[in-house]
């Protein structure tokens, strides 16, 4: 077992957490979830999907440790990030008579943990809140740093807030029933990091990633995130940066529907995209897109994400108007704010006119992102 500790600044440090990570790490956690759940009376929000493959083993476990638990069940999927499942949770959490004292689980992966937490911070003015993540794109990012949120029609995560979790337990073993798709998405934020300049995961993402270098991943990842949080909790700053290639993707995700592409995978894309972008203004040294997909690669993540990734973007990209980091808001903008590479590990935020970025992708017919970057 790992432990790595969120440290808050200021007078924020009573919210300070610890991450617990390892193989089969759950069923040694009881000391942390007493203590993150003294009352010991918990709503656990999970998805059918999660619940069905894993809730048998959490009821055991909260039941062997002296838990009254309530299992509340939204449908597997990024259509459950919504304000009906919101007021589903709300109604679950009035039925169990939840108090300021006890504490919402989410045990599930990042649609589960932004609509728990969101509903966690909103209940009763803020109930205690768990992450029991139960995919590596929330064992690697979401789970961690306190951002809930839900989706509405115009938007992604357009209704949220920061709300830190008392506890997050990234058990690694629950990953093993993970389908492709979802390890590649969770796998594309995990590159996400290496490619901000994360030397150890640099490292690993060098070679073929083998199932040994799970744990380690996981750890990375926690720990890379973690510094971002420590030094910028709310967002104002060096955090913005853990936004690379998400812009494209949330244009991407909101054009095709949510739930066409898994948020890693558009992940994948939209970081590619903002490569090209870096090669295309002549900002980011030659061969970064090259070496960013050949991390992706090492990762095992599907050819199909990573090629042509240029193909429609003219199509989905007024949506990034709407992105609500952009300087103007979630109002359509002329300007927008996007994380771009000068290499890998040396991001930073560029601005730039939104007719601009339009005609760097209507000059190019190309569609071959990648061979451009080998060359
Ligand atoms: N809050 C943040 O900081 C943050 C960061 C990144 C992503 N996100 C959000 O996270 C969401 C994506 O998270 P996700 O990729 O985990 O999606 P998800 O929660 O929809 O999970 C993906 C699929 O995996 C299934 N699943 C979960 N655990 C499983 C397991 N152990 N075995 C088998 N199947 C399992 C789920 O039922 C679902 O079908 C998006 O909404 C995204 O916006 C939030």
């Amino acid at each position: 077992m790992m432990t790595l500790r969120i440290a808050l600044s200021g007078e924020a440090s009573a919210r300070d957490y610890p991450i617990v990570i390892g193989d089969r790490v759950l069923w040694e956690s009881r000391c942390f979830l007493v203590e993150a759940c003294p009352s010991r009376r918990v709503v656990v929000v999970s998805d059918d999907r999660v619940w069905g493959l894993h809730g048998g083993v959490l009821a055991t476990l909260l039941t062997q440790w002296g838990f009254v638990f309530e299992p509340v069940i939204v449908p597997e999927g990024e259509q459950s990030k919504s304000l009906t499942c919101l007021a589903f949770l709300y109604n679950a959490f009035c039925g169990f008579r939840l108090r300021r004292d006890d504490t919402v689980i989410a045990f599930g992966g990042g649609v589960v943990g932004d609509l728990a937490g969101f509903g966690a911070a909103t209940f009763l003015r803020g109930v205690p809140f768990v992450q029991i993540p139960t995919t590596l794109m929330a064992q690697v990012d979401s789970g961690v740093g306190g951002k809930v949120a839900v989706n509405l029609p115009q938007g992604k995560n357009l209704a949220g807030c920061f709300y830190q979790p008392r506890l997050v337990v990234a058990d690694v073993s629950l990953l093993e029933t993970l389908d492709k798709r979802d390890w590649d998405s969770g796998m594309a934020e995990a590159v996400k990091y290496a490619a901000l300049g994360d030397d150890g995961l640099g490292e690993i993402f060098r070679e073929p990633v083998a199932e040994s270098d799970l744990t380690r991943i996981v750890w990375l990842c926690c720990a890379a995130k973690g510094r971002f949080v420590m030094e910028d909790e709310l967002d104002q700053g060096v955090r913005a940066l853990l936004n690379f290639g998400h812009t494209f993707a949330h244009a991407l995700e909101t054009f095709y529907g949510y739930g066409t592409y898994r948020h890693g995978e558009a992940v994948a894309r939209g970081m590619l995209i903002a490569s090209e972008v870096g090669s295309r203004l002549g900002v980011s040294v030659p061969g970064t897109g090259a070496a960013l997909k050949g991390m992706l690669d090492n990762a095992g993540i599907e050819g199909r994400l990573t090629e042509n990734v240029d193909e429609g973007v003219l199509d989905f990209l007024p949506l990034i108007q709407a992105d609500k980091k952009n300087p103007g808001g979630v109002e359509a903008v002329d300007e927008v704010a996007l994380v771009l590479l000068r290499e890998l590990g040396d991001a930073y935020v560029h601005k730039i006119r939104y007719e601009d970025l339009v005609e760097v992708f209507a000059n190019s017919r190309s569609g071959l992102v990648v061979d451009r970057c080998l060359t």
